[in-house]
Order: structure tokens, then C-alpha cells, then sequence
């Protein structure tokens, strides 16, 4: 079988129409922002500030997602390998960290999310890192130079560990349940730290860099440059995030919405692409043990007005039916 051709190659060979299976149908295409009235922006909330915990309760009932500034983490040296390795490594070099082309959520360097020809290809190539548990993680499989490369990894991955604790806890008490209840529930964390690079392409108006989706873990915390792409569905209208430097971008994800019973709901969102820029976002995710079973908190359903809207279903099932539905909005979740 012909090997999958990374994005950035494609865009770097200059051609002027798009190969088809990365052509939108009409309805998921890009909508022009002139078309739609101007709409509100996602929240923004200074941790530093007192009415911070209630920010975030009003965002994450309107929005499901938010930015947070003032959050302690510094994200320089993280963007800075992440767009070396894309940008000045040559391919050859990078090929060695080739993920296999199927398969699901494999480690390494790779374009597709979905391996499902019917699904339309993301204009995206990627960098899957399986940071934790320890044990999930084999630093011979993320890429040697820059010498410190494993270094910023591991401190990225222990700082983003402690903020998603953090916001989980906010969350947590948001609820009305005991601070570490998410934390616990969820159990030893699987994060995986995923670089997202968007090349130039000739004919933005026609792919998706990422298609709708909401992530299926518990919260992500998204991390981008200064080009313009992500997007959120609010009230049935996409809304452009402008990037805003060294804010991080925190995203509600399902099992969140399961643990609140549906109290707070999954962000749907996705990301476009530019005629001109590269545009690079870092996702770290915070999800359970695929043996973990997730179910909305007792505390939430044990009133006679509060019935439970979701089964409990491990973590390890509902990953397999999303990747068998493909990321098509939330369909898992019904
Ligand atoms: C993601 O959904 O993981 C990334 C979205 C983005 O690149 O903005
Ligand atoms: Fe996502």
C-alpha cells in the first residue's frame, strides 16, 4: 500500500489544487465570517483573580471551554520544540518517528486521526507523545535533538499535570462535590501531549485542519502560536477563538459532562487552517485508564429531579465506539 503523505510535504509542493480526500463536503466547510453576526468570544479568567472559581463555573455552563491567564506555566520552551520539529527538521529525520499509518492513537509522528477512508483527511500532521503514567512512557520514541527535547517534555507534562489538577479541583467544587472528587475518580492519569502543526494551505476555504469533535477525556489544555484556527460551536454558530499569547485554553471534555450529568457539556470545536501561516497548537489531555469506569456523581443524580442522563461505561469502551463512529460531533455520548 502507498505510504501517507505528510500535510507539510504536500503544502511544500507547491500545488495549486487540493488532492480530493481532503475536499470538505459543502455542509462542514469553513463558514465565512462575514456571514455569521458577530458573535460573543469565549471567556477569558485571570486565576490570580478572586472571582476566578466563579469565571469558570459561568464558562464552563455557557461554553464548556475557556482561556485562563496568569495560570504559573510557562509555555515558550514547548512551542519552541515543537515548531523545530516541524519546521527545521528534515523529513528524513522525522520519518523515523513515523507512527504507523492505522491504528488508534499510536505514539509518533503522523496525519491522520481516524484511520477510515470514508472520513474526509484533516489538513493536520501531528506528534502523539504518551507522557504518563511513567509507565506509558518510552522517551526513545519522541526525538532526540534538540538535546533538551526530553527534558521540556517531562517538565511540560509534570507542570500541565498539576494546572489540570488545579482546574479539575475548581471544577470539582463548581459541582458542589469535594475538591479531589474528579482527580480521584479518574485515577492514575493517562496524559498524552499532542503537537498539532497546520501548514499553509492553497485552498483554505475548502478542508478542516481538525473536524468537529469534543476530546473524550476528562479536560485538555491547549496551547497555541499566533495564527488564528480554533474554533468553538456555540448556540449552533462556530466562534473563532483569537489566540491570545501565552493564554492556555481549557477544554471540557466527555467525561466531564458524564461526571456532571450533563451539568456542565463537552466543547465542540475544531480548527481551520490558513492560506499563508503555519499554525501550531500543543493539546494535553487528561484522561482515565481505559479500566476505569466513569458514571455521573452520586451526589448529582441522588435527588428525586436529578435522574442519571448517562450509563457508566469504561473508559476503555468509550473509546473504542468513538473511534468506531469517527469524531462526528458527540455521537458517543447518546
Ligand atoms: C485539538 O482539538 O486537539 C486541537 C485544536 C487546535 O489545534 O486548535
Ligand atoms: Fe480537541
Amino acid at each position: 500500500e502507498e505510504e501517507l503523505v505528510r500535510v507539510q510535504v504536500l503544502a511544500e509542493s507547491k500545488i495549486s489544487k487540493l488532492p480530493e480526500r481532503y475536499i470538505q463536503p459543502p455542509s462542514t466547510r469553513p463558514t465565512p465570517s462575514s456571514t455569521s453576526r458577530s458573535p460573543s468570544s469565549i471567556p477569558v479568567v485571570d486565576l490570580c483573580d478572586p472571582q476566578s472559581d466563579w469565571q469558570i463555573d459561568q464558562a464552563c455552563l455557557q461554553w464548556g471551554a475557556f482561556r485562563i491567564i496568569n495560570h504559573g506555566v510557562s509555555v515558550d520552551d514547548i512551542k519552541n520544540i515543537a515548531l523545530g520539529f516541524f519546521r527545521d527538521t528534515p523529513l528524513e529525520v522525522k520519518m523515523r518517528y513515523k507512527c504507523p499509518d492505522v491504528g488508534f492513537a499510536s505514539e509518533g509522528y503522523g496525519s491522520l486521526m481516524v484511520a477510515n477512508s470514508e472520513v474526509v483527511s484533516d489538513w493536520r500532521d501531528y506528534f502523539d507523545h504518551h507522557t504518563l503514567p511513567m509507565s506509558r512512557r518510552k522517551v526513545e520514541n519522541w526525538p532526540e535533538f534538540p538535546s533538551n527535547y526530553r527534558k521540556i517534555m517531562a517538565e511540560y507534562s509534570e507542570n500541565m499535570k498539576k494546572l489540570a489538577q488545579r482546574l479539575l479541583s475548581i471544577i470539582s467544587k463548581n459541582l458542589g462535590l469535594k475538591s479531589s472528587y474528579i482527580e480521584e475518580v479518574i485515577g492514575d492519569v493517562h496524559q498524552n501531549i499532542v503537537f498539532n502543526y497546520y501548514p499553509p494551505c492553497p485552498q483554505p476555504d475548502l478542508v478542516l485542519g481538525l473536524q468537529a469533535h469534543s476530546d473524550m477525556g476528562a479536560v485538555s489544555l491547549l496551547v497555541e502560536n499566533d495564527v488564528c484556527g480554533l474554533e468553538f460551536l456555540k448556540d449552533g454558530e462556530w466562534v473563532l477563538a483569537h489566540p491570545l499569547p501565552d493564554a492556555i485554553t481549557v477544554i471540557l471534555a466527555d467525561q466531564t459532562e458524564i461526571l456532571s450529568n450533563g451539568r456542565y457539556k463537552s466543547a465542540i470545536h475544531r480548527a481551520l487552517v490558513n492560506a499563508k501561516l503555519s499554525r501550531l497548537s500543543i493539546a494535553t489531555f487528561y484522561d482515565p485508564p481505559k479500566s476505569t469506569t466513569i458514571a455521573p456523581a452520586f451526589e448529582l443524580i441522588n435527588s428525586p429531579n436529578s435522574h442519571p442522563q448517562y450509563r457508566g461505561v469504561t473508559y476503555g469502551d468509550f473509546v473504542s465506539n468513538w473511534y468506531g463512529d469517527g469524531p462526528d460531533g458527540k455521537r458517543t455520548l447518546d
